[in-house]
């Protein structure tokens, strides 16, 4: 089986998008600090645009959790593959996404993460699907919501490929 990309989000339409993220989260945390929490390996792109056009200071952490294996199907299972290397305490901190999708991933972070003693949590993602949610996860800023299509670019990966393409695009299979 072979699969090609069709253009979803073009590169202008994406980067546009994030600017504006950008200006808002800006505009909510006047006058304070925002430590972003980009979860690997999907938000890596869409965090190091957003932070470059946040304007309050910033300053960001990594973590790696997955619910995923190869396919494009979950697994229900959410496993934290690498931890954060900072404390969150009396941080304000905003959980950075590639995507939300049943919501699993997220509900089980924002628990985990809040745990850690934030001064607040919010979560910001760049793709939102959603008609797949099952559980109740509150999303705080959300660059597009899409349809039930398996996406791929600026971070997302179909088998860990084409997270390099620049654009959002939905893979077909031929
Ligand atoms: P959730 O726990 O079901 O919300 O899954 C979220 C995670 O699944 C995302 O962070 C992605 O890594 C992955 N995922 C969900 N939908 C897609 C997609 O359309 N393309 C690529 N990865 C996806
Ligand atoms: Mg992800």
């Amino acid at each position: 089986m072979s699969e090609s990309v069709r253009v979803l989000l073009t590169e202008e339409e994406v980067d546009a998008r994030i600017k504006k993220i950008g200006e808002q989260i800006s505009k909510d945390y006047e006058g304070k600090e925002v430590h972003l929490v980009c979860v690997l390996k999907g938000g890596s792109f869409f965090m190091c645009e957003l932070a470059k056009r946040i304007t309050v200071p910033v300053t960001f952490d990594f973590m790696s959790a997955s619910s995923y294996g190869s396919s494009t199907k979950s697994s229900g299972v959410v496993k934290i593959v690498k931890d954060l290397d900072e404390p969150l305490k009396d941080k304000n901190v905003i959980i950075v996404e590639d995507i939300v999708d049943s919501g699993r991933t997220l509900s089980y972070l924002v628990k985990m993460l809040g745990d850690r003693e934030p001064a607040s949590i919010k979560i910001c993602t760049l793709l939102d699907k959603p008609d797949r949610r099952v559980t109740d996860v509150k999303v705080d800023y959300t660059g597009f919501e899409i349809p039930d299509e398996f996406v791929v670019g600026y971070g997302l990966d179909y088998d860990q490929k084409y997270r390099n393409l620049p654009y959002i695009g939905v893979v077909e299979f031929n």
